[in-house]
């Protein structure tokens, strides 16, 4: 019998319970049930645009089977992120830098730091210029991402580092935000097949 990979799935003819978003894997007469991972897109943004690009990013996550949430950061507390495989980080670029919001959030993760270790992370911005520090914001978002032991996946045919807009998101950056949400669901749920 294959594997049950889907929390709609059936196992055996028995339907799987939905909010336990279960796994279940058949190896002659034992039955492991898993956890099936989660992933979160977490915000800043005060004109909409960063907050445009997580929602794509979220719906291409959960659109290529990997259950995630999209969250400003003012609702998200540090150890809100222990309970997510996978965490996607957005921040309008301040000055060539992530916002104070942002970077506070990753501070406080201080008090469990190590406990990131080997979630998969991702990063994206928003900014009113080309050259106007995209490329640093992300950077800095993707070294705390990597200090906190996380893994980053490059991309070596889209946005390399991770999705940028040059104010209101375009066309061109939907498919960016499509093409990276899917790709870290993709990751993510590899990973968990592997563990599992
Ligand atoms: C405090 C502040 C600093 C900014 N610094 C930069 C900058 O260094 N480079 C740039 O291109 N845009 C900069 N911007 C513009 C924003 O990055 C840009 O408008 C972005 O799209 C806003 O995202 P949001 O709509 O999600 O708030 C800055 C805006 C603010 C408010």
């Amino acid at each position: 019998m294959p594997p049950c990979r889907r929390n709609s799935d059936t196992c055996a003819g028995k339907k799987l319970a939905g909010d336990a978003a279960s796994r279940v894997t058949s190896k002659t007469d034992r039955v492991k049930v898993q956890t099936m991972a989660r992933g979160i897109v977490i915000y800043h943004s005060r004109s909409g645009n960063t907050g445009k690009m997580a929602e794509m990013i979220a719906e291409a996550m959960n659109g290529a089977g990997l259950p995630t949430e999209c969250k400003p950061v003012s609702d998200v507390k540090a150890d809100n992120l222990l309970d997510y495989d996978a965490i996607v980080v957005g921040s309008p670029t301040y000055y060539g830098h992530m916002a104070g919001p942002i970077k506070q959030l990753f501070d406080e993760t201080v008090s469990f730091h190590g406990k990131l270790d080997g979630k998969v992370a991702a990063a994206f911005t928003s900014s009113a210029n080309i050259g106007g520090g995209n490329e640093t914001t992300i950077m800095g978002i993707i070294e705390a991402m990597l200090i906190a032991g996380c893994i980053v996946q490059g991309d070596p045919k889209g946005d390399h580092y991770g999705p940028v807009s040059i104010g209101k998101p375009d066309e061109r950056v939907r498919r960016q935000c499509m093409r990276r949400g899917r790709r870290i669901a993709e990751l993510t749920n590899r990973l968990a097949d592997k563990k599992s």
